[in-house]
């Protein structure tokens, strides 16, 4: 059985058929499920989702892109949506020079305050990092009491160690199943076996042979059978060491 530590299906692309998508994952081997916010209003949609299933878990939290939307009062709802019971973290948060949708200040001031307030709730983070590497590992860095997980690990693999070092999780999408993954698969050989977690970050990033559709939870199998082959173990111990592992770092 999978767990999808990074899915987002409160995103519009579930519209028309969320509740049957959501509800047939079980029979598609999935048996956990981490929903990871962008906004406010994702992190109201993700606890309401949450509290529908069993197996849904929620992280609450702001984006990068939407980090100008991030005030006191949104702050405080976020606290306020953490003390669910079904919320296991604080995500996704970060930095993201790639598109620059919000100033680079605003990034990192919304990435701080989130990083303040899973230090005070005692929640895990869940890290979106795109070509911010060097900002993101120190900010990162000033929060030793905070741990968590760079998703879609996109980082060099002196980068992962660093990361290892800290405590902290690395999580690898579909992406790992793209030909032009250039540093992947060193990051996936060199990953220890208590470290690393698999996402879909669905609807976007479907792996080979669907990439380019819309992407769901049942889909895992295909990341986790090029990181079997990667590593040179079997697809079974993979999937039981993955969910393990998500289910440690989010304490379910
Ligand atoms: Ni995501």
């Amino acid at each position: 059985m999978y767990f999808d530590t990074h899915a987002h299906y409160d995103d519009e692309a579930f519209d028309s058929d969320r509740d049957s998508v959501i509800s047939g994952l079980p029979e598609k081997g999935v048996s956990l499920v981490l929903n990871a916010s962008s906004s406010l209003e994702s992190s109201r949609k993700s606890v309401e989702l949450a509290g529908k299933y069993d197996f849904f878990y929620a992280a609450v939290g702001v984006h990068p892109h939407e980090a100008s939307s991030l005030t006191r009062d949104s702050l405080g709802e976020i606290r306020a949506l953490a003390s669910n019971t079904k919320v296991r973290a604080i995500g996704e948060i970060g930095l993201d020079y790639y598109y620059d949708f919000s100033p680079r200040e605003k990034q990192r001031e919304a990435f701080v305050r989130q990083m303040e307030l899973a230090g005070e709730l005692k929640l895990p983070v869940i890290v979106h990092d795109r070509d911010a590497h060097e900002d993101s590992m120190a900010i990162v860095k000033t929060f030793p009491g905070v741990k968590g997980v760079f998703h879609c690990y996109s980082g060099s693999l002196e980068m992962a160690k660093e990361l290892v070092k800290l405590g902290w999780y690395i999580s690898f999408t579909g992406s790992v199943t793209f030909k032009n993954a250039r540093k992947a698969p060193e990051v996936v050989t060199f990953m220890p076996e208590d470290r690393f977690m698999i996402e879909t970050d669905c609807p976007y990033l479907a792996p080979v042979p669907f990439r380019g559709r819309r992407n769901d939870s049942g889909n895992l199998r295909f990341i986790a059978e090029r990181i079997a082959e990667l590593r040179g173990a079997s697809l079974e111990s993979i999937a039981s060491l993955t969910t393990e592992n998500g289910k440690r770092f989010f304490g379910i």
